[in-house]
Protein backbone atom coordinates (compact mmCIF):
# COMPACT_ATOMS: atom_id res chain seq x y z
CA UNK A 1 0.00 0.00 0.00
CA UNK A 2 1.72 3.42 -1.33
CA UNK A 3 1.03 6.18 1.80
CA UNK A 4 -0.24 9.14 0.96
CA UNK A 5 1.59 12.21 2.17
CA UNK A 6 0.57 15.78 2.12
CA UNK A 7 2.72 18.08 2.94
CA UNK A 8 1.67 21.86 4.52
CA UNK A 9 -1.68 21.69 3.92
CA UNK A 10 -4.09 23.06 6.16
CA UNK A 11 -5.37 20.24 8.23
CA UNK A 12 -9.27 20.66 7.17
CA UNK A 13 -8.66 20.13 3.77
CA UNK A 14 -6.69 17.18 4.21
CA UNK A 15 -9.17 15.44 6.61
CA UNK A 16 -11.90 16.36 3.90
CA UNK A 17 -10.11 14.62 1.10
CA UNK A 18 -9.86 11.28 3.47
CA UNK A 19 -13.49 12.02 4.05
CA UNK A 20 -14.27 12.03 0.58
CA UNK A 21 -12.03 8.76 -0.43
CA UNK A 22 -13.11 6.61 2.55
CA UNK A 23 -16.02 8.29 4.12
CA UNK A 24 -14.83 8.96 7.34
CA UNK A 25 -17.47 10.33 9.77
CA UNK A 26 -15.75 10.53 13.41
CA UNK A 27 -12.07 10.82 14.16
CA UNK A 28 -10.62 9.47 17.35
CA UNK A 29 -7.73 11.58 18.13
CA UNK A 30 -4.50 10.36 19.89
CA UNK A 31 -2.29 13.13 20.87
CA UNK A 32 -1.02 14.46 24.50
CA UNK A 33 -1.64 17.24 26.19
CA UNK A 34 1.15 19.14 24.96
CA UNK A 35 0.32 18.81 21.04
CA UNK A 36 -2.56 20.13 22.00
CA UNK A 37 -1.52 23.40 22.05
CA UNK A 38 0.04 23.22 18.91
CA UNK A 39 -1.54 25.25 15.84
CA UNK A 40 -1.72 21.91 13.68
CA UNK A 41 -4.03 20.36 16.77
CA UNK A 42 -6.16 23.75 16.94
CA UNK A 43 -7.02 23.31 13.22
CA UNK A 44 -8.02 20.19 13.46
CA UNK A 45 -10.58 20.54 16.12
CA UNK A 46 -12.19 23.66 13.87
CA UNK A 47 -12.83 20.84 11.38
CA UNK A 48 -16.20 20.11 10.77
CA UNK A 49 -15.52 16.26 11.74
CA UNK A 50 -17.08 14.95 14.77
CA UNK A 51 -14.15 14.03 16.89
CA UNK A 52 -13.20 12.38 19.99
CA UNK A 53 -9.67 13.49 21.64
CA UNK A 54 -7.62 10.60 23.81
CA UNK A 55 -4.60 11.87 25.64
CA UNK A 56 -4.94 9.38 28.35
CA UNK A 57 -1.11 8.22 28.06
CA UNK A 58 2.30 8.84 29.17
CA UNK A 59 5.98 8.85 27.48
CA UNK A 60 6.56 4.75 27.04
CA UNK A 61 3.02 4.47 26.97
CA UNK A 62 1.21 1.09 28.55
CA UNK A 63 -0.47 -1.46 26.84
CA UNK A 64 -3.77 -0.39 29.59
CA UNK A 65 -3.73 3.33 27.99
CA UNK A 66 -4.37 1.09 24.51
CA UNK A 67 -7.11 -0.72 26.22
CA UNK A 68 -8.27 2.49 26.89
CA UNK A 69 -8.15 3.73 23.39
CA UNK A 70 -10.05 0.91 21.99
CA UNK A 71 -12.88 1.14 24.56
CA UNK A 72 -13.26 4.33 23.47
CA UNK A 73 -13.20 3.99 19.46
CA UNK A 74 -15.93 1.17 19.97
CA UNK A 75 -18.02 3.08 22.63
CA UNK A 76 -17.48 6.25 20.34
CA UNK A 77 -18.12 4.22 16.93
CA UNK A 78 -15.16 6.27 15.45
CA UNK A 79 -14.14 5.43 12.11
CA UNK A 80 -10.85 6.89 11.84
CA UNK A 81 -7.62 7.16 14.11
CA UNK A 82 -5.44 10.76 13.49
CA UNK A 83 -2.41 10.16 15.45
CA UNK A 84 -0.88 13.85 16.06
CA UNK A 85 2.53 13.45 18.01
CA UNK A 86 6.46 12.05 18.38
CA UNK A 87 6.75 8.39 19.09
CA UNK A 88 4.43 7.94 22.27
CA UNK A 89 1.44 9.53 20.66
CA UNK A 90 2.46 7.61 17.43
CA UNK A 91 2.84 4.31 19.22
CA UNK A 92 -0.27 4.40 20.92
CA UNK A 93 -2.30 5.31 17.87
CA UNK A 94 -0.57 2.22 15.94
CA UNK A 95 -1.90 -0.06 18.48
CA UNK A 96 -5.00 0.86 18.80
CA UNK A 97 -5.28 0.60 15.35
CA UNK A 98 -4.08 -2.76 15.34
CA UNK A 99 -6.06 -4.50 18.35
CA UNK A 100 -9.45 -2.47 17.19
CA UNK A 101 -11.44 -5.07 17.37
CA UNK A 102 -10.45 -6.79 20.06
CA UNK A 103 -11.87 -6.92 23.68
CA UNK A 104 -10.86 -4.24 25.58
CA UNK A 105 -11.79 -5.70 28.74
CA UNK A 106 -8.78 -8.27 28.14
CA UNK A 107 -5.64 -8.06 28.33
CA UNK A 108 -4.92 -6.82 24.48
CA UNK A 109 -1.18 -8.27 24.28
CA UNK A 110 -2.92 -12.27 24.87
CA UNK A 111 -5.28 -11.31 22.35
CA UNK A 112 -5.15 -11.99 18.27
CA UNK A 113 -5.74 -8.73 15.92
CA UNK A 114 -8.53 -8.86 14.17
CA UNK A 115 -7.79 -7.12 10.18
CA UNK A 116 -9.17 -4.20 9.97
CA UNK A 117 -9.90 -1.55 7.37
CA UNK A 118 -10.21 1.48 9.79
CA UNK A 119 -7.68 4.74 7.53
CA UNK A 120 -4.64 5.54 10.48
CA UNK A 121 -3.81 9.10 9.90
CA UNK A 122 -0.49 10.20 11.35
CA UNK A 123 0.66 14.03 12.09
CA UNK A 124 4.61 14.10 13.47
CA UNK A 125 5.57 16.31 15.33
CA UNK A 126 8.98 16.05 15.18
CA UNK A 127 11.60 14.85 11.96
CA UNK A 128 13.45 12.00 13.51
CA UNK A 129 11.72 8.91 14.33
CA UNK A 130 10.36 7.96 10.98
CA UNK A 131 7.54 6.27 12.91
CA UNK A 132 4.47 7.21 10.61
CA UNK A 133 6.78 5.10 8.16
CA UNK A 134 6.71 1.78 10.15
CA UNK A 135 5.54 -1.55 11.01
CA UNK A 136 6.48 -1.16 14.46
CA UNK A 137 4.83 0.12 17.74
CA UNK A 138 6.17 -0.10 21.17
CA UNK A 139 4.32 -0.34 24.26
CA UNK A 140 4.99 -1.67 27.66
CA UNK A 141 2.72 -4.27 29.44
CA UNK A 142 3.44 -5.13 33.25
CA UNK A 143 6.63 -3.90 33.09
CA UNK A 144 8.07 -5.28 30.07
CA UNK A 145 8.41 -3.58 26.92
CA UNK A 146 6.40 -4.82 23.91
CA UNK A 147 7.64 -4.74 20.56
CA UNK A 148 4.74 -4.73 18.36
CA UNK A 149 5.18 -5.62 14.71
CA UNK A 150 2.69 -5.32 12.05
CA UNK A 151 2.09 -4.12 8.23
CA UNK A 152 -1.07 -3.01 9.37
CA UNK A 153 -0.23 -0.06 11.47
CA UNK A 154 1.55 1.73 9.19
CA UNK A 155 -0.29 5.18 8.97
CA UNK A 156 -2.07 5.07 5.14
CA UNK A 157 -2.36 9.00 5.64
CA UNK A 158 0.58 11.17 6.47
CA UNK A 159 0.41 14.91 7.40
CA UNK A 160 3.68 16.77 6.83
CA UNK A 161 3.63 20.30 8.41
CA UNK A 162 6.91 21.94 8.36
CA UNK A 163 5.03 24.78 10.85
CA UNK A 164 5.31 22.37 13.80
CA UNK A 165 8.88 22.12 13.68
CA UNK A 166 9.85 25.67 14.20
CA UNK A 167 8.69 25.70 17.44
CA UNK A 168 10.88 23.00 18.71
CA UNK A 169 14.25 23.97 20.78
CA UNK A 170 17.70 23.56 19.03
CA UNK A 171 18.31 20.55 21.04
CA UNK A 172 15.24 18.46 20.13
CA UNK A 173 15.90 19.19 16.57
CA UNK A 174 19.81 18.09 17.43
CA UNK A 175 18.74 14.88 18.31
CA UNK A 176 15.56 14.01 16.37
CA UNK A 177 17.66 14.65 13.32
CA UNK A 178 20.68 12.51 14.02
CA UNK A 179 17.91 9.80 15.12
CA UNK A 180 16.61 9.62 11.52
CA UNK A 181 20.47 9.81 10.12
CA UNK A 182 21.61 7.07 12.15
CA UNK A 183 18.15 4.99 10.81
CA UNK A 184 19.74 5.91 7.50
CA UNK A 185 23.13 4.91 8.11
CA UNK A 186 22.06 1.45 9.97
CA UNK A 187 19.86 0.19 7.85
CA UNK A 188 22.16 0.98 4.68
CA UNK A 189 25.00 -1.40 6.35
CA UNK A 190 22.45 -4.07 8.09
CA UNK A 191 22.26 -7.21 6.94
CA UNK A 192 18.83 -7.36 6.14
CA UNK A 193 19.52 -4.80 3.18
CA UNK A 194 18.21 -4.33 -0.22
CA UNK A 195 18.64 -3.00 -2.85
CA UNK A 196 15.17 -0.93 -1.77
CA UNK A 197 16.08 -0.16 1.45
CA UNK A 198 19.81 1.43 0.70
CA UNK A 199 18.31 3.59 -1.87
CA UNK A 200 15.47 5.35 0.58
CA UNK A 201 18.73 5.46 2.83
CA UNK A 202 20.92 7.10 0.50
CA UNK A 203 18.53 9.24 -0.34
CA UNK A 204 17.68 10.34 3.42
CA UNK A 205 21.06 10.89 3.79
CA UNK A 206 22.08 12.89 1.28
CA UNK A 207 18.68 15.40 2.17
CA UNK A 208 19.57 15.34 5.69
CA UNK A 209 23.21 16.49 4.58
CA UNK A 210 21.55 19.07 2.08
CA UNK A 211 19.12 20.49 4.87
CA UNK A 212 20.86 20.20 8.12
CA UNK A 213 22.31 23.55 8.80
CA UNK A 214 19.49 25.60 7.41
CA UNK A 215 17.18 23.15 9.14
CA UNK A 216 18.59 23.99 12.29
CA UNK A 217 18.72 27.71 11.63
CA UNK A 218 14.81 27.67 11.36
CA UNK A 219 14.06 27.34 7.84
CA UNK A 220 11.12 26.55 6.71
CA UNK A 221 11.81 24.63 3.32
CA UNK A 222 14.16 22.91 4.99
CA UNK A 223 11.82 21.81 7.78
CA UNK A 224 9.99 20.29 4.95
CA UNK A 225 12.93 18.29 3.53
CA UNK A 226 13.81 17.14 7.27
CA UNK A 227 10.33 15.67 7.21
CA UNK A 228 10.55 13.93 4.42
CA UNK A 229 13.91 12.44 4.84
CA UNK A 230 13.07 10.94 8.46
CA UNK A 231 10.16 9.41 6.10
CA UNK A 232 12.35 8.44 3.73
CA UNK A 233 14.82 6.80 6.52
CA UNK A 234 11.83 5.06 8.20
CA UNK A 235 11.23 3.26 5.04
CA UNK A 236 14.32 2.21 4.81
CA UNK A 237 14.41 0.58 8.53
CA UNK A 238 10.95 -0.54 8.40
CA UNK A 239 12.59 -3.16 5.55
CA UNK A 240 15.84 -3.69 7.87
CA UNK A 241 15.40 -2.65 11.33
CA UNK A 242 18.21 -0.73 13.09
CA UNK A 243 21.51 -2.23 14.03
CA UNK A 244 23.85 -2.03 17.01
CA UNK A 245 24.08 1.55 17.26
CA UNK A 246 20.16 1.22 18.39
CA UNK A 247 21.11 -1.78 20.23
CA UNK A 248 23.99 0.21 22.26
CA UNK A 249 21.90 3.48 22.57
CA UNK A 250 18.87 2.55 24.55
CA UNK A 251 20.61 1.79 27.90
CA UNK A 252 22.89 5.05 27.36
CA UNK A 253 19.36 6.67 27.28
CA UNK A 254 17.37 5.07 30.29
CA UNK A 255 21.48 5.16 32.18
CA UNK A 256 21.90 9.04 31.58
CA UNK A 257 19.06 10.35 30.20
CA UNK A 258 19.94 11.26 27.35
CA UNK A 259 17.44 11.70 24.19
CA UNK A 260 17.27 8.91 21.69
CA UNK A 261 18.77 10.44 18.55
CA UNK A 262 21.39 11.63 20.91
CA UNK A 263 22.48 8.44 22.49
CA UNK A 264 21.72 6.87 19.20
CA UNK A 265 24.66 9.42 17.40
CA UNK A 266 27.11 8.90 20.66
CA UNK A 267 26.85 4.89 19.84
CA UNK A 268 27.12 5.35 15.91
CA UNK A 269 30.23 7.67 16.18
CA UNK A 270 32.00 4.91 17.75
CA UNK A 271 30.48 1.63 16.04
CA UNK A 272 31.33 3.50 12.33
CA UNK A 273 35.36 3.30 12.93
CA UNK A 274 35.77 0.03 14.54
CA UNK A 275 33.72 -2.00 11.81
CA UNK A 276 35.84 -0.15 9.46
CA UNK A 277 39.20 -1.77 11.22
CA UNK A 278 37.37 -5.01 11.47
CA UNK A 279 35.89 -6.03 8.52
CA UNK A 280 37.08 -9.47 8.86
CA UNK A 281 34.45 -9.89 10.99
CA UNK A 282 32.00 -9.61 8.79
CA UNK A 283 28.25 -11.84 9.54
CA UNK A 284 26.76 -10.54 6.30
CA UNK A 285 25.96 -13.59 4.38
CA UNK A 286 26.59 -11.80 1.23
CA UNK A 287 30.83 -11.43 2.56
CA UNK A 288 33.29 -9.08 3.39
CA UNK A 289 34.01 -8.13 0.06
CA UNK A 290 29.60 -7.00 0.35
CA UNK A 291 30.20 -4.98 2.97
CA UNK A 292 33.60 -3.26 1.85
CA UNK A 293 31.30 -2.02 -0.93
CA UNK A 294 28.68 -0.88 1.35
CA UNK A 295 30.90 0.90 2.84
CA UNK A 296 31.83 2.74 0.01
CA UNK A 297 28.63 3.45 -1.49
CA UNK A 298 27.64 5.08 2.29
CA UNK A 299 30.71 7.16 2.24
CA UNK A 300 29.60 8.45 -1.43
CA UNK A 301 26.12 9.42 0.08
CA UNK A 302 27.97 11.62 2.22
CA UNK A 303 29.93 12.80 -0.22
CA UNK A 304 33.12 11.05 0.42
CA UNK A 305 35.45 9.00 -1.68
CA UNK A 306 36.90 6.67 1.39
CA UNK A 307 34.52 5.27 3.95
CA UNK A 308 37.53 6.62 6.69
CA UNK A 309 36.76 9.68 5.55
CA UNK A 310 32.84 9.47 6.10
CA UNK A 311 33.33 8.01 9.64
CA UNK A 312 35.38 10.85 10.73
CA UNK A 313 32.78 13.43 9.27
CA UNK A 314 30.55 12.07 10.86
CA UNK A 315 32.60 11.56 14.46
CA UNK A 316 33.23 15.45 13.58
CA UNK A 317 29.03 16.10 13.03
CA UNK A 318 28.49 14.69 16.82
CA UNK A 319 31.04 17.49 17.93
CA UNK A 320 29.79 20.25 16.10
CA UNK A 321 25.89 20.09 17.47
CA UNK A 322 27.24 20.25 21.08
CA UNK A 323 26.20 16.06 21.41
CA UNK A 324 28.44 15.45 24.40
CA UNK A 325 29.49 11.99 25.77
CA UNK A 326 27.64 11.35 29.72
CA UNK A 327 30.01 10.94 32.96
CA UNK A 328 30.97 7.38 33.60
CA UNK A 329 30.22 7.35 37.28
CA UNK A 330 32.08 4.06 37.93
CA UNK A 331 33.94 1.22 35.67
CA UNK A 332 30.58 -1.23 37.15
CA UNK A 333 28.13 0.91 34.19
CA UNK A 334 30.48 -0.51 31.54
CA UNK A 335 29.30 -3.82 32.57
CA UNK A 336 25.70 -2.54 32.82
CA UNK A 337 25.93 -0.93 29.47
CA UNK A 338 27.68 -4.03 27.37
CA UNK A 339 25.20 -6.68 29.27
CA UNK A 340 22.06 -4.57 28.31
CA UNK A 341 22.74 -5.03 24.73
CA UNK A 342 19.54 -7.15 22.64
CA UNK A 343 21.48 -9.88 21.19
CA UNK A 344 18.56 -9.91 18.66
CA UNK A 345 18.82 -6.68 17.45
CA UNK A 346 22.98 -7.33 17.30
CA UNK A 347 22.58 -9.80 14.80
CA UNK A 348 21.13 -7.52 12.38
CA UNK A 349 24.46 -5.95 12.82
CA UNK A 350 27.45 -6.74 9.91
CA UNK A 351 30.27 -7.12 11.77
CA UNK A 352 30.12 -9.31 15.16
CA UNK A 353 30.18 -7.39 18.26
CA UNK A 354 30.78 -10.19 21.60
CA UNK A 355 30.53 -8.45 24.58
CA UNK A 356 33.75 -7.26 25.46
CA UNK A 357 34.19 -5.46 22.58
CA UNK A 358 31.12 -3.62 22.98
CA UNK A 359 32.29 -2.65 26.73
CA UNK A 360 35.61 -0.72 24.91
CA UNK A 361 32.85 0.85 22.53
CA UNK A 362 31.10 1.90 25.72
CA UNK A 363 34.16 2.89 27.10
CA UNK A 364 34.47 5.66 24.35
CA UNK A 365 31.07 6.61 24.44
CA UNK A 366 31.53 7.85 27.58
CA UNK A 367 33.78 10.24 29.47
CA UNK A 368 35.59 9.97 32.46
FE1 LIG B 1 15.74 5.63 16.43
Amino acid sequence: MAQKIFTDRPVAEVIEAIQQERSVRKLLVVCDTFCQTLDVAQELKKAEIEQVWFDDFIPNPLIESVNEGVRILTAEACDAIIAIGGGSGMDVAKCIKLYAGCDPEKPLVEQTPVPNEIPLIALPTTAGTGSEATRYAVAYYQGNKQSITSLSIIPEYVIFRSDVLQGLPLYQKKCTVMDALCHAIESFWSVGSTEESKVYSRDAIRMICASLDDYLAGDTQAAANMLHAANIAGKAINITQTTAGHAMCYKVTSLYKIPHGHAAALCVRVLWPYMLAHKENCVDQRGAAYLEQTFQELAEAFGFAKPEEAAAAFDQLVDRLGLERPVLNSEEELKTLSGSVNPTRLKNNPVALPEEVLYDLYRMIVRS
